[in-house]
């Protein structure tokens, strides 16, 4: 009905992912700090403001939706959302994917909801199989309780994604026992590396890994085959013929990967970033607020015209961090 999201560079906007909350339950090292301080309830949107906010999006063009935080399962009656979501654009049709990427910690609780309200897939952060480990990158989780949640969702019928931010000196050792667990179980595994993001970005060269030769050295063991990717997403996929699962590579600091970019994402302050290497944003909270449903579409025009070419990341020794807002505000 409505026009497309087109951007200047003649990219269509075709998915959205929201950031429901900045809380999360675990304090990763590569996120936040021990000491993080949440934004005021006040500041957040509220699931109307939500909805109203998809609801423009959806109209449109918009065929995918993911919701992620901070952790998005954390926020109180989000079930409730989701359900809301579901029933008004997944069983009408509108889009085709309502998603979510999550830490695990509250997956036993609802992953069985999740796959009635017409979730399909979903993506699990899990950067390491040690215990002891995890809690060090984590501070906060338990590996059994995550383990557990992620056993939940495939028993529910969920199709799983295990997103691991691969670190040097920290579960380097780890990606060939992931790679074989995560497909014996039967999960897809993506690789990301580490992106400056946040007030803890100081010392990210002494992790930084590429994921280059991590490739490399996957290739000396399995026989890598490259697949077209299929999400439209920045990672680049492989399967690997002895274990019959797929890797999917994110790098973006050693490859540029923004020609093809699909999405866009909303803060949970109705903050809308067209890119997560990139400062400029559009006030949609504002916009709903000024000028409702009309003030949202016409920030949506603005919000096409600022979409950049590519992201500015770089790793550099003693840089600040190329972006100074936390991952769990913008939701990755
Ligand atoms: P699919 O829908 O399965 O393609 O997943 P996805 O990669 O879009 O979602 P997910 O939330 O699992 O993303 C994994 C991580 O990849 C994010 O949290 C970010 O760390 C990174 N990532 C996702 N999109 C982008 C992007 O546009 N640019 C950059 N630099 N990194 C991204
Ligand atoms: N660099 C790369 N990935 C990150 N994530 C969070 N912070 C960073 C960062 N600085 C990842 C999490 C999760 C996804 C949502 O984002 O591990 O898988
Ligand atoms: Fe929470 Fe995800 Fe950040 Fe870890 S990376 S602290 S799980 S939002």
């Amino acid at each position: 009905s409505q026009r497309p999201l087109v951007d200047t560079f003649g990219r269509h906007v075709t998915y959205l992912r929201v950031s429901v909350t900045d809380r999360c339950d675990f304090r990763c090292t590569y996120c936040m700090g021990e000491d993080m301080v949440f934004l005021p309830k006040s500041e957040v949107l509220s699931f109307e403001e939500i909805q109203e906010v998809i609801g423009a999006f959806v109209a449109r063009g918009v065929r995918k939706v993911r919701l992620t935080g901070g952790e998005p399962l954390v926020r109180r009656d989000i079930m409730k959302l989701i359900e809301t979501l579901s029933a008004t654009h997944l069983a009408s049709g509108a889009i085709d994917e309502l998603t979510l990427t999550t830490n695990g910690s509250q997956l036993s609780r609802h992953a069985q909801r999740l796959a009635e309200l017409g979730i399909r897939r979903i993506n699990v952060s899990l950067d390491t199989l040690d215990r002891e480990k995890f809690t060090a990158i984590t501070r906060r989780g338990r590996l059994e309780q995550v383990l557990e949640g992620i056993a939940a969702a495939r028993a529910a019928g969920l199709a799983i994604k295990l997103n691991m931010v691969a670190m040097k000196n920290v579960n380097e050792d780890e990606i060939i026992p992931m790679l074989e667990w995560a497909h014996g179980e039967g999960y897809e595994l993506t690789l990301i590396e580490e992106m400056p993001l946040g007030e803890v970005a100081g010392d990210r060269v002494d992790t930084h890994l590429s994921l280059r030769s991590v490739r490399d050295r996957i290739a000396e063991r399995y026989t890598l085959t490259r697949i077209a990717k299929r999400t439209g997403g920045p990672a680049r996929y492989v399967t690997v013929e002895e274990t019959g699962g797929t890797i999917g590579f994110i790098t973006p600091l050693s490859h540029n990967f923004c020609e093809s970019c699909n999405r866009v994402r909303l803060t949970c302050t109705g903050q809308l970033y067209m890119c997560l290497g990139q400062e400029d944003r559009v006030d949609l909270r504002r916009a709903l607020r000024e000028g409702g449903r009309e003030g949202l579409d016409a920030a949506l025009e603005r919000a096409m015209i600022l979409k950049p070419k590519g992201h500015d990341f770089v790793i550099e020794r003693r840089s600040a961090p190329a972006v100074g807002r936390h991952m769990s505000v913008t939701g990755g």
